[in-house]
């Protein structure tokens, strides 16, 4: 085909989708089209590269399931979902005007698990998980660091060795997870594990991709937070442990200076909350700020 053809071919695309009377779909749908085309061109795409990852993506669905979203990390590790977290947290924090900023959003990732215990300040949500202790503390406030009182902070992790408790069994019960609200002056304390550094999924194509192309296939060290407050922007979030292994390589490109947390080690003896420890732990503060809901919204 001629040059000046491939190009009526791209336009006759994008002609088919005219008649779509959703204009948004249609917005989406032939910039795709404009996309896909421009990157077979560009590299000059052989049949059997089209067949094989048009098999890559038929192997991507056969494996998916409720529990293993492999298209979703195929999103993550293509940096897609961190592009979508990104621009939606823009979005919400255009109607800001001279405020300090949201804390920075990150991925949800696969393993949230909505309904987890809802526990008083100060519990350890951990409790017989594997790991070194760690007390987590801060507060949430609004962009002008006005406390946020009784604001939602829904928690969950991997343990110290790196599981989350759905990978521990096909019938697991809830483990390193709560629900928990700040005091009136905006503050929040609980103790769970110190998290380190896990592998995704691995075991489908995803994982053959990665490898194929010599990525790294880890998550450095990190909790998860969902914190939420009414008039506000929700925030799903993460407090990354500083120096972790790979901290600086996420396969999932979900890092962000801003929530790296400096974990203190501290020796057996009274924790700032009062908890007696008899053993050596770790103490991690961090700040929330929640962007308003816009006016428009
Ligand atoms: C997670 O942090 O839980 C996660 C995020 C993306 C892919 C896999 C796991
Ligand atoms: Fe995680």
């Amino acid at each position: 085909m001629s040059i000046y053809n491939q190009d009526k071919l791209t336009q006759d695309v994008v002609g088919a989708f005219a008649r779509c009377s959703d204009e948004r779909l249609r917005v989406l749908m032939t910039s795709l089209v404009k996309h896909v085309h421009a990157f077979a061109r560009e590299v000059d795409l052989k049949p059997d590269e089209w067949l094989a990852g048009l098999k890559f993506l038929t192997a991507t669905g056969q494996i998916s399931t409720d529990k293993r979203p492999e298209f979703i990390l195929l999103s993550d590790t293509l940096g897609l979902s961190m592009m979508v977290v990104a621009l939606a947290q823009a979005r919400a924090s255009g109607a800001v005007q001279g405020a300090m900023a949201a804390t920075e959003a990150t991925v949800e990732g696969p393993f949230f698990w909505p309904g987890a215990p809802e526990v008083p300040l100060g519990a350890d949500i951990a409790e017989g998980v594997p790991g070194e202790p760690t007390l987590y503390m801060g507060r949430v406030t609004d962009v002008d660091g006005k406390p946020l009182a009784g604001a939602l902070l829904d928690v969950w992790s991997g343990d110290g060795d790196g599981k989350y408790d759905v990978q521990l069994s096909a019938e697991p019960t809830m483990k390193a997870r709560g629900r928990l609200r700040t005091d009136a002056e905006g503050r929040y304390w609980f103790w769970s594990i110190r998290p380190t550094y896990y592998p995704v999924p691995d075991d489908g194509p995803v994982g053959d991709m990665l490898r194929a192309t010599n990525r790294n296939i880890n998550r450095p060290g990190h909790i998860h937070m969902m914190v939420s407050a009414e008039g506000h922007v929700p925030l799903t979030t993460h407090i990354f442990v500083a120096g972790s292994p790979f901290i600086d390589e996420d396969v999932v490109f979900g890092k962000r200076d801003s929530l790296v947390v400096d974990f203190e080690a501290h020796p057996p003896g009274r924790a700032v909350d009062g908890r007696e420890m008899k053993q050596p732990y770790h103490s991690a503060s961090f700040d929330f700020r929640l962007a308003p809901v816009p006016a428009s919204a």
